[in-house]
C-alpha cells in the first residue's frame, strides 16, 4: 500500500499517546488482558477498527510501517473513541525484539504485501523465518490467521507453513465465504471482493 505523503500524519499520532506508542512495553498492563489481539500491516485500519467493536472485551495491538497510512488509521479508532486498541508504527522486524516477551491470542496477517518477484520473496512476511518468529508470539493454542487474494503469496505462505515448528493448519480455503459474526474486512478484501476476486484464507494454530 502506497499512499502520499502526509505532512498531518507525524505530529497526530504523536498528540495520541493513549492511542500510539513508540515502544511496546511488556509491562503495560494493557498487554496482560485476554484475548490479546496483534495485527501487522493495519493499513488504513478498518479491520482493527471493526474487529475491537466485534470483540469489545479483547485488547489490540496494530503495527503499520508507514506514518502517513499509520496517521489515517489512528484518525479512525480516535473518531470512533476506541480505547481498546494500541497503534505502533514501526515495521515489524525493528519491533519484534520488544514484542518477543508478549503472547497473543490471534494474529492477523491481513492482505500482506506479496513482493511477487522472486528474488523479493524474503522480505514477504510469510517467508519462514519471520513467519516462524510471528508464530513463537503465539500463546499456546493460540492462531495465526492469513488473508490474501495474491496468488503468488498464497501458495507461498503455504509452503513456508511446512517449514514451521509447533504450528498446524486448522483451516485452509481458496475461496473464503465472509461470516460477518466472526470476521471484519480490511481496506482490501472489500475492494477485492467488489472486484468478485476469490479470497485465500489460513489459520494456523500453536500446538
Ligand atoms: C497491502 S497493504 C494491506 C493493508 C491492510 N492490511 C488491508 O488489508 O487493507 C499492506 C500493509 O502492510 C504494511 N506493512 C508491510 N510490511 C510491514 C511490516 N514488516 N511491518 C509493519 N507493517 C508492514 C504496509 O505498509 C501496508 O500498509
Amino acid at each position: 500500500m502506497r499512499g502520499r505523503h502526509k505532512s498531518w500524519a507525524k505530529p497526530f499520532l504523536e498528540s495520541h499517546p493513549e492511542l500510539v506508542v513508540e515502544k511496546v512495553f511488556p509491562e503495560d498492563p494493557f498487554y496482560t488482558h485476554a484475548p490479546l489481539y496483534l495485527e501487522i500491516g493495519i493499513g488504513k485500519g478498518d479491520f482493527i477498527l471493526g474487529f475491537s467493536a466485534l470483540d469489545p472485551n479483547g485488547h489490540f495491538l496494530g503495527l503499520e510501517r508507514d506514518v502517513s497510512i499509520m496517521g489515517m488509521a489512528a484518525k479512525k479508532i480516535v473518531e470512533a473513541e476506541r480505547n481498546n486498541v494500541r497503534l505502533c508504527a514501526e515495521d515489524f522486524d525493528d519491533l519484534y525484539e520488544g514484542l518477543a516477551s508478549l503472547k497473543f491470542d490471534v494474529i492477523f496477517l491481513n492482505f500482506s504485501d506479496p513482493w511477487p518477484k522472486k528474488r523479493h520473496e524474503k522480505r514477504r512476511l510469510t517467508f519462514a523465518p519471520r513467519l516462524q518468529k510471528i508464530a513463537d508470539l503465539l500463546k499456546e493454542g493460540g492462531e495465526l490467521r492469513i488473508k490474501t487474494d495474491n496468488d503468488i503469496l498464497y501458495p507461498f505462505t503455504l509452503e513456508q507453513i511446512e517449514l514451521l515448528k509447533g504450528m498446524k493448519i486448522m483451516e485452509n480455503e481458496a475461496d473464503y465465504a465472509f461470516d460477518e459474526t466472526k470476521d471484519c474486512m480490511s481496506e482490501y478484501e472489500r475492494n477485492f471482493r467488489a472486484k468478485g476476486q476469490p479470497i485465500h484464507r489460513i489459520v494456523l494454530k500453536k500446538e
